[in-house]
């Protein structure tokens, strides 16, 4: 029977061992002994040789979903008449080996900071296959985008049209820009909420689009290239992207009336599997209905079908990493779960890490699964919540999930799926430094970013008077 202070989603698993696939990156496993594997390289040396916390990127796995998603946009948009532009979100992960796999599966890269830009260039990735987005971005940002002559500039405001248009002429260059819709489509997982417009800060209103692009046409340093619009994150469903291209099929029809609009930024947000409950959407299918959603819309409004970007980050490098810590200390907290003062038990596990390497748990209150990954146990289950070293107590990596009841001090635990929007947001929180990036393939482990010492973060401390 499940604890009373599990979720409801939450069952209690008959082997508190397994890996579900659909959460695990694809080459995880168990080895004979029962330690986890990832890509036949086992926790124990990884944690040996880079320490804990670890974030460990399985390598094929990042290359074959690169690939995956490259050949299904291909084939479902020449299935309409069409072709797919495939851009990888770095703002989920990027480091200049992960900008060279993603690139070398033939997708470009969307950059969100001249930060991100610049690790792309130190990749070597030819800057005609990069796009910047932003709604503040600088104008060094802006210039520097420009100059190295940037694939696309996702104009994000009425005044980004001057700077950018400026910047264009200063270098002699003709700059291809797309326009960010607010389309008043927000989506998240199974929902989508649907306004006249959207209290956010991205983007411009339907409203005010026809204007700004004939703005925009009239630079003669800039090349319109049709509309943008990322409606969400983790989404399951496409109702909301349907919506979404709806509303903007319309304007950009209307915008054909005064010039070409070859192309249609939707954006991305394709969810992924966190826990084994989580049913996401395979990239096939989604590709599938962008394509169907897009042939309609077009033939609807009798225009051609525009060739469409997407912009997918956490799809791509989700999935292919595991965080390893090592466990610490371990509380039984007896917890009411009535009012005649009976109580149930939940593990406290915590970790040599939390929200200073994954803050998504504490910031979206995200939920992640968990494995003892330096051996197999057949100990009953037990609920767990992982809680990270830090000094809050919000400070939760997994809220619930169960752990074989003999999980000790000193035992490994992988969580997986971490490879979106952790080592990308993670911080310094209690000057703790942050871990080191490594990527297995094929029995063998590299480190892809290495990990900050306390050394690196007192070098940065001007007031510093003792070694
Ligand atoms: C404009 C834009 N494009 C793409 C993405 C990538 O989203 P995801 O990693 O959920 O696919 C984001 C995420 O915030 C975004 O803001």
């Amino acid at each position: 029977m499940s604890n009373p202070l599990a979720p409801e989603w939450l069952v209690e698993p008959t082997d508190a061992n397994a890996l579900a696939a659909s959460v695990w990156s694809q080459n995880a496993s168990r080895s004979a002994a029962g330690e986890l594997e990832i890509a036949s390289v086992g926790a124990t040396s990884l944690a040996e040789r880079f320490g804990t916390p670890v974030y460990v990127v399985d390598e094929a796995d990042v290359k074959a979903r690169a690939a995956g998603i490259r050949a299904s946009f291909d084939r479902e948009f020449a299935r309409v008449g069409s072709s797919a532009k495939v851009y990888y979100a770095g703002k989920a992960f990027l480091s200049t080996e992960v900008a060279r796999w993603v690139t070398e599966a033939g997708l470009n890269i969307d950059v969100a900071s001249g930060g991100e830009l610049a690790v792309a260039l130190a990749a070597g990735v030819d800057p005609a296959r990069l796009g910047l987005h932003g709604n503040n971005k600088s104008l060094v940002e802006i210039d520097r985008a420009v100059g190295v002559g940037l694939g696309a500039i996702v104009i994000d405001s009425e005044i980004e049209i001057t700077r950018v248009a400026d910047a264009a002429a200063r270098h002699g260059r003709i700059q291809p820009v797309r326009l960010r819709i607010n389309s008043g489509v927000h989506a998240s997982t199974h929902e989508y909420l649907a306004t006249a417009r959207e209290d956010q800060k991205f983007g411009i209103p339907l409203a005010d689009a026809p204007a700004l692009v004939a703005l925009i046409r009239a630079r003669p340093s800039l090349q319109f290239l049709g509309l943008h619009s990322h409606i969400g994150s983790q989404i399951f469903e496409s109702e909301g992207f349907a919506e979404a291209a709806r509303r903007l099929f319309a304007l950009h029809a209307e915008l054909l009336e005064g010039g070409p609009v070859p192309e249609l930024n939707l954006g991305g947000g394709f969810g992924i599997a966190y826990t084994s409950v989580d049913e996401p959407l395979s990239i096939d299918e989604i590709a599938v209905r962008f394509a169907d959603i897009v042939a309609g819309g077009a033939a609807e409004l009798g225009i051609p079908v525009p060739v469409v970007a997407i912009e997918p980050g956490r799809s791509i490098i989700g999935p292919s990493t595991t965080t390893l810590y090592t466990g610490g200390t371990i509380k039984d907290v007896l917890v009411s779960t009535g009012s005649t003062g009976e109580g149930s038990v939940r593990k406290y596990v915590s970790i040599d890490g939390g929200m200073s390497d994954n803050v998504r748990p504490s910031l979206y209150r995200a939920d992640y699964s968990v494995r003892l990954a330096n051996r197999s146990s057949n100990a009953a289950p037990a609920l767990v919540r992982i809680a990270g070293k830090h000094c809050e107590s919000g400070d939760i990596v997994v809220h619930a999930d169960y752990l074989p009841s003999d999980v000790r001090p000193g035992d490994l635990v992988g969580v997986p799926a971490t490879g979106a929007y952790g080592w990308a947001m993670a911080s310094n929180c209690n000057w703790v430094p942050r871990p080191p990036v490594v990527a297995v393939r094929d029995g063998a482990a590299r480190l892809i970013v290495r990990g900050e010492t306390i050394e690196d973060l007192l070098a940065r401390d001007a007031g510093r008077t003792a070694p």
